[in-house]
């Protein structure tokens, strides 16, 4: 007979799969380093990461779970419907913010779901966002100039990749993007739209400075929205010699912008690699994955979120057009 497993069991796969980063108890909270509060200094609005646990029973048996980037109402809504007793997201989770509006807990005690977030302590484990772009990420600083979470790593191409050209298509066949792109042409069909944008086709890997046929020798990893600064490439470039390529990924910049700039008049290449939203492939799926192997009994599916852009006259039928219309006319449009 199968041993049942227990929330607590999955508690002990991420502390294990962590290295020991999970919090044991609420009391060991404040101790814990990867308990981390996010603020941007707007009122009402910081968030503390609590890596572990966050709403359910430990002792609660589980055959099922979702593992996520974002807990979002409709994560919620799917997991309680197709039979999910535990979510793991990577993003910190926050009442209200990820059910919807309303109350975490009432929400999900409702449907006898419970929750795990695993962020910060999930970061830094792997070094699979280099491997997915084609480099090998031999250093890395994690607090460049002393900004802390101003990410650098610098690396060698892998074997594979000696252009830019190569290094992109690497990353469209590690993404499947041909498969987001015969979605996208589907949905446009079957919704009769020809304006329709989804996130991950229309942020796929380009190169801003630069040709395909340009040689990559060197590459200067690093993630706009950390802090790096112009400044800071000509100071890496002088600490690194050789490199030749500037590779942007999670955030991006757009062509005008100073990074860009400042590339071109350093004579180095700038490419822009994934966007925040394939994260569920280069760290959602290896967490999936490591669970998985930890425990096999256990059933594992990932909730993969696809954004798309419509414009407003071709959103929905021409019924809840109608109805909008209706309510905007009558109640809203004064
Ligand atoms: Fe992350
Ligand atoms: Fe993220």
């Amino acid at each position: 007979m199968k041993e049942q497993i227990r929330i607590m069991d999955l508690e002990k796969v991420l502390d294990v799969i962590t290295g020991g980063r999970v919090i044991g108890s609420r009391d060991a909270a404040g101790k814990n380093p990867f308990v981390v509060t996010k603020s941007s200094n707007i009122p009402g609005k910081a968030i503390t990461e609590t890596p572990g646990l966050v709403v359910g029973d430990p002792d609660h048996p589980i055959k099922k779970i979702a593992v996520m980037m974002t807990l979002t109402e409709s994560a919620i809504e799917l997991a309680g419907a197709s039979g999910v007793d535990a979510m793991v997201a990577h993003h910190p989770v926050a009442d209200a913010a990820s059910s919807g509006g309303v109350l975490l807990r009432t929400y999900l005690e409702l449907y006898n779901l419970a929750v795990l977030e695993l962020h910060e302590a999930f970061h830094g484990l792997h070094p699979g966002i280099a491997y997915l772009h084609g480099h090998d990420a031999s250093f890395a600083d994690i607090k460049y100039s002393n900004i802390p979470g101003n990410i650098l790593f610098v690396g060698k191409p892998v074997q594979e990749v000696k252009t830019l050209g190569d290094m992109l298509s690497r990353l469209d066949t590690f993404m499947d993007l041909e498969t987001e792109v015969r979605l996208l042409e589907n949905e446009k069909q079957i919704r009769n739209c020809e304006n329709i944008e989804e996130t991950t086709v229309c942020t796929r890997g380009i190169i801003l400075e630069g040709n395909p046929e340009n040689s990559v020798n060197k590459v200067m990893h690093i993630f706009p929205h950390t802090g790096f600064t112009p400044v800071h490439m000509e100071r890496a470039l002088s600490q690194h010699p050789g490199v030749d390529t500037v590779l942007a990924t999670i955030s991006r910049v757009f062509p005008d912008h100073g990074l860009v700039k400042k590339a071109k008049q350093l004579g180095l290449n700038f490419v822009v690699g994934n966007s925040h939203a394939l994260e569920i492939m280069e760290n959602g799926l290896p967490l999936a994955r490591a669970i998985s192997m930890l425990l096999p009994d256990l059933e594992v599916v990932i909730f993969k979120e696809r954004m798309t852009s419509i414009p407003i006259n071709s959103f929905g039928g021409s019924k809840i057009q109608a109805y909008a219309r209706l309510m905007a006319e009558k109640y809203l449009v004064k």
